[in-house]
């Protein structure tokens, strides 16, 4: 098992980051969305959003967590985003690179926001969206013992609705 170091992302992640997230969704969103979309949109949105979290990065109400790997060679392992609100806790784009997957990263990011999210309000659910044809990831949060909602459409990008399932924890169970 791998031991990743999950440490805070700062602004000189952005672009790994970026990059990390649109190529995780070209592979694995690729069959899900209109393929003009896949390829001509995901980088510039996608760096986008990176760049305004980042830009409010002391907001005490987001965090953003990196996985590096072991070995110093400055590679982004995978990465997760967690943003507290009137609905709980929201963790938000859990990606981890294809080439490190099924080694403990997700979780380990994961856990990194359950943490966050039980030190900051213990009675707070955690939640997050997941599309209903990401197999693998529902499998994931299956196994981290989620309880998923009903399929329900969400909007991915503007104008795009896809469905999607929300799954939940209490945080002081978990
Ligand atoms: C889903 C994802 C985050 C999982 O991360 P990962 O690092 O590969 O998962 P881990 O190695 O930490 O696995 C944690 C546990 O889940 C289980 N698991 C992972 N994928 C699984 C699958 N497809 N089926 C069943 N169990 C699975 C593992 O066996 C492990 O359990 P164990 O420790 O008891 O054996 C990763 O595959 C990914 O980034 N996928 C592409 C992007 C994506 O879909 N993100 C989610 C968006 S909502």
């Amino acid at each position: 098992m791998t031991s990743p170091r999950i440490l805070p992302a700062t602004m000189a992640d952005v672009a790994p980051i970026a990059e990390l997230h649109a190529r995780s969704w070209q592979a694995t969103y690729a069959h899900m969305l209109p393929t003009e979309h896949v390829r001509s949109h995901l980088v510039q949105e996608h760096a986008a959003l990176w760049r305004d979290r980042f830009m409010r990065a002391d907001d005490p109400a987001m965090r953003i967590w990196k996985a590096c790997p072991d070995m110093a060679n400055g590679s982004l392992a995978g990465f997760v985003c967690a943003l507290s609100g009137g609905d709980g806790i929201l963790l938000d784009n859990l990606h981890v690179a294809a080439t490190w997957q099924g080694r403990g990263i997700g979780r380990a990011l994961f856990h990194q926001v359950r943490d966050w999210a039980s030190a900051l309000d213990p009675d707070a659910a955690l939640y997050l969206w997941v599309l209903a044809s990401n197999t693998r990831a529902r499998q994931f949060y299956d196994r981290l013992g989620g309880r998923a909602g009903r399929v329900h459409p969400i909007a991915v990008s503007p104008g795009i609705e896809v469905p999607a399932l929300r799954y939940v924890w209490q945080t002081e169970k978990i």
